[in-house]
């Protein structure tokens, strides 16, 4: 018999608001994580345990006293949500200072040592009155809603210390976590003082399976496990055993969902943007898509691209950047000061070679999924460039959707990277030099090799959709299930 599935993250699958007439309307929520993990609704029973993320949503908490309540999906499939409420100050600590200040800079490899991280006082009270907190509120949620037949499936890096809170209380419960961004590796945790980088690792280990979207990070994971907190590993590599439990580290690499962007090739409001995007066509266009992050490594991509017209002067007036930023975190300075930033860059790259009424540069900062469709279906080159990025669903959207036969220019440090780096231009992040001639490449390959390439990605993506992640995801489950366990 299918579990009932306890699916526990920060943000959840919608978030409500109110429109202009003043009626409550829920919004999808941002970021891939929660438009990839829409595809589990589908699935069997779900209750979803989330974040009260807008005013909104602690409203709609308030109105439901605290407990789950009857949701309908985009597509009309019915779950239970439960959102949860954080004191605001907890919630600041919690997911300014700790999750997106700190574990997120430190799983992308973001701090400059010689700088950062500086913990003072504020950082270790945000970890205790925040991180801890909101993580045991997080558990005690999920305590009250599992029963014998629930599986808990916990996502990300808010969440690491809620799994062992529910050890304790139900030995016998089954726990999976899903980590979807990078693990570095175990030398790099040490800029976390030792008590924070143990409860991270002893956290995750109250599971009974850890995911990971390659093996790269998994392979990372299993081997801090076994120097962090001692933990001994079988000789398959991924059996972790501490404290006389067995953990699997699990790779399952996340994917789109096939069906939705197929329909959105020929939506309404897609076609519209598509319309604009054809009336200024460039005889090249080359295209990005990030949310406003420090590891999407937007700044080195404008250098590059202005590399790209320093190197190729003839391409001058025949291509531009299409930038489109989806604002981002912006109650934390350090993504404040990146998007000023990366916008004061792309203005000085168009300032330097704008002439005739071209521009090189066309940077939109909002949220237009309807645009960025659009931008997917005409794009020559995808520039994916990301510092560091456990999946990055931008790539394997845009291999989707794509009608030009276009080609993808990808970090190496992409975990997209393991499985598309055959038709992919490969590049590292980090030189410029690289990245701008892994345009040029792009730019100018044959039109039969662009061919080749672009369909493949495209077979590849249609093959490993959404749905064989969600399936691996419930194989490990009921893999679990057939040992008798006690709740
Ligand atoms: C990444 C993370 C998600 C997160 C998303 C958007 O995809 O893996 O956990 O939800 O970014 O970030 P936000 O802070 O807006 O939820």
């Amino acid at each position: 018999m299918a579990r009932r599935l306890i699916v526990v993250s920060n943000r959840g699958p919608l978030s409500y608001g109110r429109d202009p007439s003043g009626a409550r309307v829920a919004r999808r929520g941002g970021g891939g994580l929660a438009t990839a993990l829409r595809g589990l609704l589908r699935r069997d029973d779900v209750t979803w345990i989330a974040s009260a993320m807008t005013d909104e949503d602690r409203a709609v908490a308030a109105e439901a006293g605290g407990a789950s309540f009857a949701e309908e999906g985009r597509d009309g499939s019915s779950f239970r949500l439960r959102l949860l409420a954080h004191p605001p100050a907890a919630y600041a600590g919690f997911y300014d200072t700790v999750a997106n200040g700190a574990l997120w800079f430190l799983q992308h490899y973001l701090w400059g040592l010689a700088s950062e991280p500086e913990l003072g006082a504020d950082f270790h009270a945000a970890w205790r009155d925040g991180y801890e907190r909101v993580n045991e509120t997080f558990a005690d949620a999920v305590l009250a809603e599992l029963d014998d037949d629930a599986a808990v499936c916990f996502h990300d890096y808010h969440l690491y210390l809620a799994p062992a809170f529910v050890r304790a209380a139900r030995p016998g419960a089954l726990l999976t976590h899903f980590v979807h961004i990078p693990w570095p590796d175990a030398e790099y945790w040490h800029a976390l003082p030792e008590a924070y980088r143990s409860a991270v690792h002893r956290g995750l280990l109250a599971n009974d399976v850890v995911g990971f979207h390659t093996e790269r990070w998994r392979d990372n994971f299993v081997e801090a496990c076994r120097e962090l907190v001692g933990a001994d590993v079988a000789d398959d590599g991924t059996t972790v055993r501490f404290e006389d439990r067995e953990v699997r580290a699990v790779a399952h690499p996340i994917s789109i969902d096939v069906e939705e962007f197929e329909a959105l090739r020929d939506d309404a409001a897609v076609l519209e943007e598509e319309r604009a995007i054809l009336a200024r066509r460039p005889e090249y266009l080359v295209v990005r898509v990030d949310r406003t992050d420090p590891s999407k490594n937007i700044i080195r991509g404008f250098r590059a691209f202005e590399l790209l017209l320093e190197e190729h002067p003839e391409l001058r007036g025949r291509v531009v950047m299409l930038a489109l930023l989806d604002p981002s975190r912006q109650t934390l300075r350090a993504y404040e000061d990146y998007l000023e930033r990366a916008s004061a860059e792309a203005q000085r790259v168009n300032e330097r070679f704008a002439a005739d009424g071209w521009q090189p540069v066309d940077l939109h900062v909002r949220d237009n999924f309807p645009q960025t469709v659009a931008a997917y279906k005409q794009f020559d080159v995808l520039l994916v460039n990301a510092i560091y990025d456990g999946m990055n669903l931008v790539a394997k959207e845009g291999a989707f959707v794509n009608t030009r036969d276009g080609l993808v220019v990808l970090s190496e440090n992409a975990g997209a990277h393991a499985e598309l780096a055959e038709w992919v231009v490969s590049a590292n992040p980090f030189d410029l030099e690289d990245q701008a001639e892994g345009l040029y490449r792009a730019l100018t390959m044959p039109a039969e090799e662009r061919r080749r390439r672009s369909s493949a990605a495209a077979a590849y993506v249609r093959e490993h959709d959404i749905d064989a992640w969600v399936d691996a995801q419930l194989d490990e489950i009921a893999r679990l299930s057939g040992a008798s366990r006690a709740v």
